[in-house]
């Protein structure tokens, strides 16, 4: 199987395991990115099984509205069940590097109100030391070369990801040459920088389960 054809197996696999488990109040948190796009088109085959989605990014909401899955704002969710969405990096605690696609902000915060979080990716994306795929930080514009100067400070490259604006207004530095080796205190300490919306470590709220996708077949780690 190649790469895509790994993604689109982790994502069924993920669809058949919210297909499972199903109820009339199931509200389920939808990802942004090229695995999670697989994850959407298995969703449109039981979409009136489920109450509504909350999606992580307008490009993500325009291919679910496309096909007919019902969209709400999170404020509107009374929770969330489920929350699907692919990662840049994992390592074996379920910690991940996110937002190559700009979309960390909105997949933080439905991580942060999901009751469970299932992560799907090819074993590509498995490390042991998170860091090779450089670390998307969301900025406000006007905080840019002061983070800039921050994150050298703590040991990393930042490159401004040019002409890339973020479904909320700002803009993306990402961080380079960095080895993650603690990724709970990073996380924390780019929060601390004033100017950082979010950054996209997801270790203060790692994955629940993880189905990657490799040539021996699917693994799911938890
Ligand atoms: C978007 C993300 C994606 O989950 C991440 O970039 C993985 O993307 P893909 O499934 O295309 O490999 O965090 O912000």
């Amino acid at each position: 199987m190649d790469q895509n054809e790994l993604k689109k197996a982790v994502a069924k696999a993920a669809a058949d395991y919210v297909k499972s488990r199903l109820d009339e109040r199931t509200v389920v948190g939808v990802g942004t990115g090229s695995t999670a796009n697989f994850f959407i088109e298995y969703l449109g085959e039981f979409k009136h099984d489920i109450q509504a989605t909350v999606a992580s990014s307008e490009e993500t909401a325009r291919r679910l509205k496309a096909l007919g899955i019902a969209v709400i704002d999170l404020n509107s969710a009374p929770e969330i069940s489920v929350y699907v969405d692919g990662a840049d990096e994992t390592n074996e605690h379920l910690h991940l590097i996110k937002g190559g696609g700009g979309a960390l902000t909105r997949e933080k915060i439905i991580a942060a109100v999901a009751k469970e979080f299932v992560c799907i990716a090819d074993d590509s994306k498995l490390v042991d030391v998170l860091g090779h795929f450089p670390l998307p930080v969301e900025v406000i514009p006007m905080a840019r070369s002061h983070v800039g100067r921050e994150i050298v400070k703590l040991g990393g490259d930042p490159v401004y990801r040019e002409g890339f604006v973020t479904d909320n207004g700002n803009i993306i530095i990402d961080i380079h040459n960095m080895s993650i080796v603690d990724p709970r205190k990073l996380e924390q300490q780019l929060n601390q920088i004033t100017g950082v919306v979010t950054n996209g470590l997801f270790a203060m709220r790692p994955a629940d389960k993880l189905i990657l996708g490799g040539k021996d077949g699917l693994k799911t780690m938890s």
